[in-house]
């Protein structure tokens, strides 16, 4: 993560996505729970992936790289992390939210260079429903996954431990899911180096 990171694409839909090449993590969760603040946080680029304080702010899956790969002649980037459009955001129109579901569910099924998936929960709310559709439908695919609870700096510090413990138990039986939960905060820079490494050691970056 030392050089600097640029976007390369914005894909709309699966028929624009590049084709298979690097090893991709993606960043799911649900509109609004921190997945484009945390990506500019592991890459220390503030305005690299926009952010916003209302829900539905990414609208595609885009992706970054590292700087310094031309793409041609087999020069490719080492690896990809993928931004998604959040799920259960109810205020935007039908069409879209369903687009955008269709969109994210069908690219975290099919996408044989994605590694690893780092599904992103908010501390203050927990796993919730639409939250277990996307492990659900992770576990059936076989895509590994890892838990990170996002804006820790939101709740007592005191409870972190047990927010952790907690979220641990809950996905013990699920299969694909990486054991390990990963406590963050974008804000104040904690869980970063523990996710860069988790990261690094998954694509082998
Ligand atoms: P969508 O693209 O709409 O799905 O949202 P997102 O998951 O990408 O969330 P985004 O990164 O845009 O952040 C949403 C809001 O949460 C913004 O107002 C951020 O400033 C805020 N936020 C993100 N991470 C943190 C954090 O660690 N702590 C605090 N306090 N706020 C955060
Ligand atoms: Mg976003």
């Amino acid at each position: 993560f030392g050089r600097p990171w640029i976007f390369i694409r914005g894909v709309p839909s699966l028929k624009f996505l590049p084709p298979e090449g690097p090893l991709e993590v993606a960043f799911a969760g649900r509109s609004n729970v921190g997945k484009s603040s945390l990506i500019n946080a592991l890459v220390g680029h503030r305005g690299l992936a926009r952010t916003s304080n209302t829900p539905g702010r990414t609208q595609e899956l885009n992706y970054f790289v590292p700087e310094g790969y031309s793409g041609e002649g087999g020069d490719l980037p080492p690896m990809a992390l993928v931004d998604m459009p959040g799920y259960g955001y109810a205020q935007a129109p039908k069409d879209q939210v369903d687009a955008w579901t269709k969109l994210v569910f069908d690219y975290l099924r099919g996408r044989a260079t994605l590694k690893r998936v780092y599904v992103l929960i908010d501390s203050r709310h927990g796993i919730k429903k639409n939250d277990e559709e996307v492990l659900d439908l992770l576990d059936k695919a076989a895509v590994s996954y890892q838990i990170v609870l996002t804006k820790t700096d939101k709740i007592k510090e005191a409870g972190v431990p047990r927010l952790i413990s907690e979220t641990a138990e809950k996905i013990r039986k699920r299969p694909a899911a990486y054991p390990e939960i990963i406590a963050t905060s974008s804000e104040k820079g904690k869980g970063l180096d523990e996710l860069r490494h988790t990261i690094a050691r998954t694509v082998g970056y």
